[in-house]
């Protein structure tokens, strides 16, 4: 099928079936282009809990379609391609987290949205890379176990000292693998550009950094810039919205190495057939749900 008879079947099966396609930042440029509404993890999942479709199509990673799952159990949610998951959010499982929560029984426990379902469950509150730090700063605790992910921990260790901050040993294959002298170099060939740093990168790169925050928050920064030079230190999908956004800025990549491969498996061929097909239909147990929806819910409470 050629893209224009994809992009008008999808869009005819949408209407037909009350669903609504949504796609993360880092999605492929055509899947961006026909999604109803592209964001990070904090404004989809904010999406997700007040629409009133029947479908959600998730394009993006596993736990992504879970929360939406979670915030809206009523819904049939689909995520285009299965095998999309997220390495980081597998590096921590429900029985470790358990064993951990032993060791720390004072602890608040938080968990980055990059976590499974039954880990959300045993969490006290989740947060995203745009909300972390309203988020600890809103806990009682002064200690408090973060998991899956070492840097955004970190990060949120150096902004908000008073807390204690457990870290888990968790990190993004793409963004974790980004070294130090790369985004040296690329300061020094661009000396007049920003660098706007995703928080899952290393403390040692957040540190040079001219700001940090969400895919979201990167996009917005550039945006309302006066600079009209950045550098981009998160996955490259983002360029597509930077460049629509501001025809006249240039943006150059930290590293070559910034590409996400899950986000990348989603193309408007998997999207269409997820609506032809009803596929794939993420489950879970009342329970997980439950339990789940606490933590998550608890976030959007906070930051509202
Ligand atoms: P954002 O919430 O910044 O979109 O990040 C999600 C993610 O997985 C980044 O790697
Ligand atoms: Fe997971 Fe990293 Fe991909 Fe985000 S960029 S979905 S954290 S592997």
């Amino acid at each position: 099928m050629d893209k224009h008879t994809l992009i008008s079947n999808i869009n005819k099966m949408k209407k037909e079936q009350n669903a609504v396609i949504v796609a993360h930042n880092y999605q492929v440029d055509e899947v961006q282009e026909v999604a109803d509404v592209v964001g990070d993890s904090l404004a989809l999942s904010q999406f997700c809990a007040k629409n009133s479709a029947d479908t959600i199509v998730f394009c993006g990673v596993h736990f992504m379609a879970e929360s939406a799952k979670i915030l809206s159990p009523e819904k049939t949610v689909l995520l285009p391609e299965i095998n999309a998951g997220c390495p980081m959010a597998d590096m921590v499982t429900a029985d470790a987290l358990r064993e951990a929560k032993k060791k720390y029984p004072e602890a608040a426990v938080v968990c980055y949205i990059n976590s499974s379902a039954e880990v959300k469950a045993e969490c006290d509150i989740c947060c995203t890379s745009s909300n972390a730090l309203t988020v600890i700063r809103s806990i009682e605790q002064k200690d408090i176990l973060f998991v899956p992910d070492q840097n955004l921990g970190s990060y949120v260790a150096k902004m908000v000292p008073e807390k204690n901050i457990i870290l888990w040993k968790g990190f993004c294959i793409t963004h974790h693998k980004v070294k130090a002298e790369e985004v040296l170099k690329a300061k020094e060939l661009h000396p007049d550009a920003l660098l706007l740093v995703h928080p899952e990168c290393k403390p040692e790169i957040a540190e040079l950094a001219d700001y940090v925050g969400s895919t979201k928050q990167i996009i917005d920064y550039a945006k309302n810039s006066d600079n009209d030079k950045f550098i981009i230190g998160t996955e490259m999908g983002v360029l597509y919205q930077l460049k629509k956004d501001n025809p006249t800025k240039t943006f150059y990549l930290m590293s070559n190495g910034l590409i996400c491969p899950n986000m990348k498996k989603t193309s408007l061929q998997s999207v269409h057939d997820a609506l032809a097909f009803k596929r794939y239909n993420i489950t879970l147990s009342d329970d997980i749900i439950n339990r789940a929806s606490h933590c998550l819910n608890k976030m959007l409470e906070v930051c509202k």
